[in-house]
């Protein structure tokens, strides 16, 4: 991992390979270990950047953060490896909602959007209210209770027990304060549904089949609402579409980006 200091924090990342650059970002509270499985496929024709973004992995914490603010640290990014080149960006479920403001915000940045495991919509007024509460129990009990609440949703029904709970322990392990701070954001975020009809470049969407936090459904509802997208639905697989099917993800993936230029 690389770090640099952008904005007011330490952000870590990763860049593999070489070609024209994939930003890939993780969702919550996950790391950008979600995307290893990519790197021996694509890193031979794309320069792969994966961030770990704030409270999140190896990167600094704060106590608030916005998808504002995590857009920012993307393009801070960026700028920090020199990256000038439009990026094909890759948001996988929160990484989505930081996506959409990502493209909201620089546009001028994104060449290709590829959404993964997300939902255009916001949080319900008792889904964010239930968010505020995780936020302040995390606070006094620490992370182990959302890696707990999540766990059993995150993955298909065939995952392998050893990575199911590889991923509990990166949940449990991320900072107290960085998945509160998430937390609120993801409570506050905007409503993504008007961009949708507004996003005009290529558009690729991912859900797995089995996907219990970002159903099917929000895919479907996506794509009927960007012109011009690509849906694909990953049998056998949950909420963790690049790790429980790494090689058809990547494939599918790389047809994208080859599709793409
Ligand atoms: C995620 O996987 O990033 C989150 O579960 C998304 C959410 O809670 O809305």
């Amino acid at each position: 991992m690389k770090t640099s200091t952008i904005n007011d924090l330490r952000m870590a990342y990763r860049v593999e390979g070489n070609g024209e650059p994939v930003l890939f970002v993780h969702g919550f509270p996950l790391s950008s270990r979600l995307w290893e499985p990519m790197i021996e496929p694509l890193s031979p024709e794309h320069s792969l950047i994966m961030p770990d973004l704030r409270g999140m992995g190896g990167s600094g914490v704060t106590p608030t953060a916005s998808m504002e603010r995590y857009a920012a640290d993307l393009a801070g990014v960026l700028d920090a490896i020199g990256e000038k080149r439009p990026v094909t960006l890759v948001g996988m479920s929160m990484g989505g909602y930081v996506a959409f403001e990502f493209f909201r915000r620089y546009r001028g940045k994104v060449k290709a959007l590829v959404l993964v495991d997300t939902r255009a919509g916001n949080d319900t007024p008792e889904a964010a209210k239930g968010r505020r509460e995780t936020a302040k129990k995390v606070l006094d009990e620490g992370s182990v209770v959302v890696a707990n609440a999540m766990t059993p949703k995150l993955f298909g029904k065939a995952a392998p027990e050893p990575l199911v709970e590889s991923w509990r322990g990166i949940m449990s392990a991320t900072s107290p304060v960085g998945v509160a701070a998430a937390l609120v954001a993801m409570a506050d975020r905007p409503d993504s549904t008007t961009t949708l009809a507004k996003i005009d470049v290529p558009t690729l969407i991912i859900v797995g089949e089995e996907d219990a936090i970002t159903p099917p459904a929000e895919a479907r509802t996506m794509h009927a609402a960007v012109v011009g997208s690509k849906l694909e639905v990953i049998a056998g697989a949950g909420h963790m579409t690049p790790v429980e099917k790494p090689v058809e993800f990547a494939r599918i993936l790389g047809e994208f980006l080859k599709s793409a230029g």
